[in-house]
């Protein structure tokens, strides 16, 4: 099945959402492939955001994701990367709707608390940054027939 990389950004581990980011993933039934506290350092996260170098607000970007540790995790499931993006809420938290994690737990766009791949491609290549494919965990959920039909 599909895999997505998902980040909680310094922020969200400073105010102790990685429980409750977690517990959305886990209750909607995706799976935990891979999981880990990390501060990786700058260079990792200009990287993580080369796409978006050309930005005025990169630096601050930068500055931001490397400013704490941030905890780290692959998630697979059915249409997980697309799924994974709704259950984020919009970038700007002022259109997040509410029910999200952005729309219930934060305010700023420089604050938003969490990363989520924006394409399979994407989470593909976040993933190999990430973890590397051979350090995810392969395993057998016994809920996997309660929540997929096939
Ligand atoms: P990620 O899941 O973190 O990649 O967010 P996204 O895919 O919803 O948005 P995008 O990739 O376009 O931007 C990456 C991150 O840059 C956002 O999550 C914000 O933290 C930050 N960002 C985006 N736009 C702005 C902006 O206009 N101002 C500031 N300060 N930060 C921004
Ligand atoms: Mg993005």
């Amino acid at each position: 099945r599909e895999r997505t990389f998902i980040m909680v950004k310094p922020d969200g581990v400073q105010r102790g959402l990685v429980g409750e980011i977690i517990s959305r993933f886990e209750k909607k039934g995706f799976k935990l492939v891979g999981l880990k506290l990390e501060a990786p350092g700058k260079e990792r996260f200009e990287q993580h955001y080369a796409d978006l170098s050309s930005k005025p607000f990169f630096g601050g970007l930068v500055a931001y994701a490397n400013s704490g540790p941030v905890a780290a995790m692959v998630w697979e499931g059915h249409n997980v990367v697309a799924t994974g993006r709704k259950m984020l809420g919009a970038t700007r938290p002022d259109d997040s709707a509410p029910g999200t994690i952005r729309g219930d737990l934060c305010i700023d766009v420089g604050r938003n608390v969490i990363h989520g791949s924006d394409s399979v491609d994407s989470a593909n290549k976040e993933i190999a940054l990430w973890f590397g494919h051979e350090n995810l965990v392969n395993w057998a959920s016994h809920s996997n027939s309660w929540v997929y039909e096939v």
